[in-house]
């Protein structure tokens, strides 16, 4: 397999540093973005500083964010193949207490972040009639959790989550690809130490590690026939509970 251009965003922790680390042992060329540059930076060394990778700071949020990541790997390695749309925030907040500027927190890195980021690479994949797009969405999209009050994390990942079908049929005639990871929860610095505590909301009853993203990004990615699919990668979250 010849070697293919991986743009991850939010690849200065967790997930997204994972899949970039995934992508780089297989062979390809990674563009990593993370919108604090001297934490971009670390994740830059960690992962090697190798001529297979690049990195562009900023806020996904911006548009011109996007262009930059596209154009960054073009001019580094010559095509974009691969767009993973992993930078995002969760927190919690009771409904009533969600204002405006709270809300467009979550819209604009979660949902603008993947919408913007996508549009700077489509014409791009659309010249070389090739290219996939994978976006880190979550179960709690269709599986929601009493007492985790969090409808402005969760509402900008449905619109994620609807974006991709949506994209799939407009592009699928170009032969550009849309998915999205339903992901349970996943041991990585969003949950700090307390990452256990949600052992039980998967019926594996033990959390996800952020390799076990990766390791299904990395397939997605690489099988051409799948497109306009939300795949869980969630130790059974969604498909049902324990009762004891
Ligand atoms: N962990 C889970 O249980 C879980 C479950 C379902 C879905 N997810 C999703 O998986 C993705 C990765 O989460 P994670 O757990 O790995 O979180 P994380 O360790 O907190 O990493 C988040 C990454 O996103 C970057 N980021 C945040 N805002 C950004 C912005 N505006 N522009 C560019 N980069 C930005 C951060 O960069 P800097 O701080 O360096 O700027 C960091 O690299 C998120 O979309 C999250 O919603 C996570």
């Amino acid at each position: 397999m010849s070697p293919q251009t991986v743009i991850v965003t939010g690849a200065s922790s967790g997930i997204g540093k994972e899949i970039a680390r995934y992508f780089l042992e297989k062979g390809d060329n990674v563009v990593i973005n993370s919108a604090t540059a001297a934490r971009l930076e670390e994740a830059f060394r960690e992962l090697g500083a190798g001529p297979n990778l690049a990195r562009v700071a900023g806020n996904v949020g911006d548009k011109k964010t996007g262009e930059r990541l596209v154009q960054t790997a073009l001019d580094t390695f010559g095509s974009a193949d691969v767009l993973i749309n992993n930078a995002g925030i969760y927190e919690t907040r009771p409904f009533l207490e969600v204002d405006e500027a709270y809300l467009d927190r979550f819209l604009g890195t979660n949902l603008k972040g993947t919408f913007f980021t996508t549009q700077a690479v489509i014409p791009q994949m659309r010249k070389q009639r090739d290219g996939v797009v994978i976006n880190i969405g979550t179960t709690l999209v269709d599986h929601a959790l009493g007492g985790g009050p969090s409808t402005a994390p969760i509402a900008s990942k449905g619109g994620i989550h609807a974006l991709t079908l949506q994209l799939a049929a407009e592009f699928g005639k170009d032969n550009i690809r849309f998915n999205t990871i339903a992901a349970g929860q996943i041991r990585t610095p969003m949950h700090g130490g307390e990452a256990d505590q949600g052992a039980g909301l998967h019926l594996l009853n033990r959390i996800g590690e952020a390799e076990e993203v990766a390791h299904m990004v990395y397939a997605i990615a690489k099988n051409k026939f799948v497109t306009g699919a939300i795949i869980p990668v969630d130790g059974g979250m969604g498909a049902g509970h324990h009762l004891n």
